[in-house]
């Protein structure tokens, strides 16, 4: 397998054998790898996520980290009198779309040899880097804020994760792991290329589900981009294999009081300045400075796509609508199911919507 990863900065490259996360200059390094889809093999293995095999920058299958995850349920609705498909990726074993990611990520670390590693999160993806962690005997530490579900905190200790609560912002755990990563390997959900090797099999999935047809838009909650960068990564190389023409309108959400993204898409992508963050019940996506932001953008830009912006009391809205339905989803799984609600869906138009966190990982009293 021909794997590299080049710093998106200075163009510096990396043979996957080295244990890289971040470019010497301290640029983001991408992965240049050629997925492939050999579709009469892939029908005659079990629907899991590893289905696709060719598209995974895994050497070899022994080193493969997995709870035969995926290949989520896409189900239709009705929400607010219009049709949606529901991909239920808070279905997966550590209650988040997360393990697709860190499925790829921890094989990765495996096939590296790296017996420890740190990893900083809003909750979901330092439980999933713990499960997979767990599985694999990978010692972990996660930094998380102090102010972190209870239940996702529980899970990630559980697991046998050392977990750091760290008090302030996001921003400010996202310092303290920036420390711990100068010594020991980061199993960063976000500067890690691996992990979005995951996170796109979210969009091969939906594919496939539709008969190997794209949707006409997909809608995904943003803060860090994991799932929405994965999804365009995914249709990218679904479109160079041509199992697919054209790309779905890629849509983007995230809440007034936390919305970088959508700042700079209003300003015309420029990434410099920086509105004022609030604090919001979609702690998942409370992400002030993404550091994927150009990318991100360009991503929605080349799909014709767009952002939207939620209210709390919009979201708050919307999940208790979402619950009512059945769908025992966490807050900030209920963004992009009320950023379809504001969506204006045309006839006949084909919308796909992820579930993205369980919510028991939320759960209290109200
Ligand atoms: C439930 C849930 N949904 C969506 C997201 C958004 O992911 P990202 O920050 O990668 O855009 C997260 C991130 O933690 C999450 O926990
Ligand atoms: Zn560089």
């Amino acid at each position: 397998m021909n794997i590299k990863l080049r710093c998106q900065a200075c163009h510096k490259e990396y043979p996957s054998s080295e244990p890289v996360w971040n470019c010497k200059c301290g640029g983001l390094l991408t992965l240049d790898f050629h997925a492939r889809f050999p579709l009469d093999k892939i029908l005659t293995r079990k629907p899991t996520m590893w289905r696709y095999r060719e598209a995974f920058p895994i050497e070899h299958d022994k080193h493969i980290i997995s709870f035969d995850e995926g290949f989520t349920p896409l189900v239709q609705e009705e929400f607010a009198g219009k049709k949606v498909l529901l991909k239920q990726d808070h279905l997966f074993p550590s209650g988040s779309y997360k393990d697709r990611g860190s499925s790829v990520l921890v094989s990765k670390i495996k096939e590296l040899g790296v017996k420890k590693v740190v990893e900083d999160s809003s909750g979901n993806a330092g439980a999933a880097i713990a499960a997979y962690c767990a599985k694999a005997n990978i010692a972990c530490d996660i930094y998380v804020p102090e102010k972190t579900s209870a239940g996702k905190l529980l899970q990630i200790e559980q697991y046998g994760a050392t977990l750091h609560k760290i008090p302030g912002t996001r921003e400010d755990t996202a310092k303290a792991v920036w420390h711990a990563a100068q010594s020991t390997y980061y199993a960063s959900h976000y500067w890690n290329p691996f992990f979005f090797q995951g996170t796109k099999t979210f969009v091969f999935e939906v594919v496939e589900q539709l008969g190997w047809n794209v949707p006409d838009a997909i809608i995904l909650p943003v803060g860090n981009g994991t799932l929405l960068l994965g999804t365009y990564i995914g249709l990218k190389e679904l479109q160079r294999e041509k199992i697919i023409d054209e790309l779905p309108k890629i849509i983007g959400v995230q809440a007034e009081n936390c919305a970088p993204l959508a700042h700079a898409w209003k300003d015309h992508c420029k990434t410099s300045t920086h509105p004022s963050i609030k604090e919001t019940i979609a702690e998942g996506i409370a992400i002030a400075n993404p550091i994927r932001a150009k990318d991100i953008l360009h991503a929605i830009k080349e799909t014709n796509g767009d952002i939207i912006t939620l209210k709390e009391i919009e979201i708050k809205n919307t999940l208790d609508y979402a619950l009512k339905k059945g769908y025992y989803i966490e807050p900030t799984s209920a963004v992009a199911v009320a950023g379809f609600q504001k969506y204006p869906i045309r006839k006949n138009e084909v919308v796909v919507v992820p579930l993205t966190g369980h919510g028991l990982k939320t759960t209290r009293e109200s």
